[in-house]
């Protein structure tokens, strides 16, 4: 009966050994998977500036020059015997700026709280980011260490430059006021991987950086960290007094973290259940989906389509109007070029008709008009001479009738110089209505083929 409770005693005793002997416990919450998983990043941890994660790693700085990156864990690390392990990988830029680099941080502050208001209003405005007056800001709210505080409190492991351009590994202790720690020469900017184990006891700090299976640095310092500090890295393009967009600084990307608790208690809350990662290839707006600016998003977002819109009508329209320019300008140096021709056409015939058609339309028109008056003339003229020859035949008649003789002859004479004078007045009313018909018709075919030219020179034809 007595052999229960010794099994148990022993069981309990192998467990206890084991927790607090060589196998550390994983803390997801606050380790990044590489490529980093965005619904978890996005939950657990606080990106301002240049921080972003890729397809493929975790990029610090894409190396532009004066802009900073963060990424901070929004929650406690519960311990302070743990084990930071991480692969980063930095290619070196194309000049040299100053004081830029990057660091590992362990912060006894809420470091994801001091930046999120210095990051809306500076580093990631607009206004200031191309007046180029955000650092200013930066450095006056004491973030003037590689894009997080210069008088912090707790671990900073720096990847940084000195004075004189010397790249070094830096692990020091901050208390707020002074930092103080170890450092040694180190240049990892050469594009390969580093791993970089960073072991973290409650006194002590030892950083060992590996590459290509061999170690190129360790770093001890002796310090007193408390435990629930908050983990995460910083970086800064660095800056010069002027230079070309073009030049880059470093490009440091981040290709998974992983931290190990090695202390008995937990090492993190719980973490917060999270919706599976969308399946790849399918596009998800994680930061904006779960940022708390989400409302002020959705509005910004319309007026941003819509602004996208305008901007897309306005270049899909430009072809077309650049094609119906191009259209109206072929169509009017076309009739620029019709008109020449009709010029040049009329000027021609002129030339071979050696008149000018104009005045010669005037002239047949003044001929007609003098045709029709002479015939009206004449056939007047004519008229009265009947008329005085009829009156002279009846004076005769009347004398010869008084003289008695001749009478009946003169009668019959006069009556067929009546049938005569009739059929000369008939006559006469038939040609000068034949003569007028004519006239007319003259006057209107002239008119209308005038008008019809008239008509072409108005339309330029001619
Ligand atoms: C740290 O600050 C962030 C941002 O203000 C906040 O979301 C988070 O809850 C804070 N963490 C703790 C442990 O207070």
């Amino acid at each position: 009966m007595g052999c229960p409770p010794v099994a148990l005693v022993l069981l309990l005793l192998m467990g206890g050994t084991a927790r607090t002997g060589a196998a550390p416990s994983a803390l997801p919450g606050h380790s990044i998977a590489n490529p980093p998983d965005i619904n978890l990043l996005a939950k657990m941890w606080q990106l301002t500036g240049t921080a972003m994660p890729s397809h493929s790693s975790l990029i610090l700085t894409p190396g532009v020059a004066d802009r900073v990156g963060t990424i901070f864990s929004r929650s406690a690390l519960k311990t302070n015997d743990f084990e930071a392990q991480f692969t980063i990988s930095a290619k070196p830029g194309i000049s040299s700026f100053r004081g830029d680099g990057f660091a590992f941080w362990y912060s006894e502050e809420n470091a994801s709280d001091l930046l999120s208001a210095a990051s809306t209003k500076h580093s990631h405005n607009q206004d200031e980011l191309i007046a180029g007056t955000w650092y200013n800001h930066y450095v006056k709210l004491d973030l003037g260490e590689v894009g997080y505080k210069t008088h912090y409190k707790g671990l900073g492991v720096f990847f940084v430059k000195d004075e004189q351009g010397q790249s070094l590994l830096r692990v020091h202790y901050g208390d707020g006021e002074k930092t103080a720690g170890q450092q040694t020469a180190l240049d990892i900017r050469n594009g390969e991987d580093h791993s970089v184990k960073i072991r973290v006891t409650p006194d002590s700090v030892t950083v060992t950086v590996e590459s290509r299976g061999e170690t190129r640095a360790t770093v001890s310092s002796a310090m007193t960290l408390k435990s629930g500090g908050f983990i995460g890295f910083s970086c800064f393009g660095g800056t010069k007094e002027s230079y070309n967009p073009k030049e880059r600084s470093a490009f440091v990307e981040i290709k998974g973290l992983q931290v190990l608790n090695h202390a008995a208690g937990p090492g993190e809350d719980e973490m917060p259940s999270i919706a599976p990662a969308a399946p790849q290839g399918e596009k998800e707006d994680v930061l904006g989906a779960h940022s708390s600016f989400k409302e002020h998003r959705d509005e910004s977002e319309a007026i941003k389509d819509l602004t996208n819109m305008i901007f897309k009508l306005v270049i899909e329209s430009k072809p077309q109007r650049e094609q119906m320019k191009a259209s109206i300008t072929a169509l009017s140096k076309r009739v620029a070029t019709v008109e020449e021709t009709f010029r040049n056409l009329k000027a021609e015939i002129d030339k071979k008709t050696g008149h000018n058609l104009g005045a010669e339309f005037d002239a047949i028109k003044k001929e007609l008009a003098d045709m029709h008056a002479t015939a009206h003339r004449d056939t007047d003229r004519r008229g009265k001479k009947l008329a005085d020859l009829h009156s002279d035949i009846e004076h005769v008649h009347k004398t010869a009738s008084s003289g008695g003789d001749i009478s009946g002859d003169l009668d019959s004479l006069s009556k067929s110089n009546e049938q005569v004078l009739d059929q000369l007045t008939n006559q006469h009313q038939r040609m000068f209505g034949v003569s007028i018909f004519a006239i007319a018709f003259i006057i209107i075919a002239g008119l209308s083929l005038y008008n019809k030219f008239r008509c072409w020179e108005k339309k330029h034809v001619l």
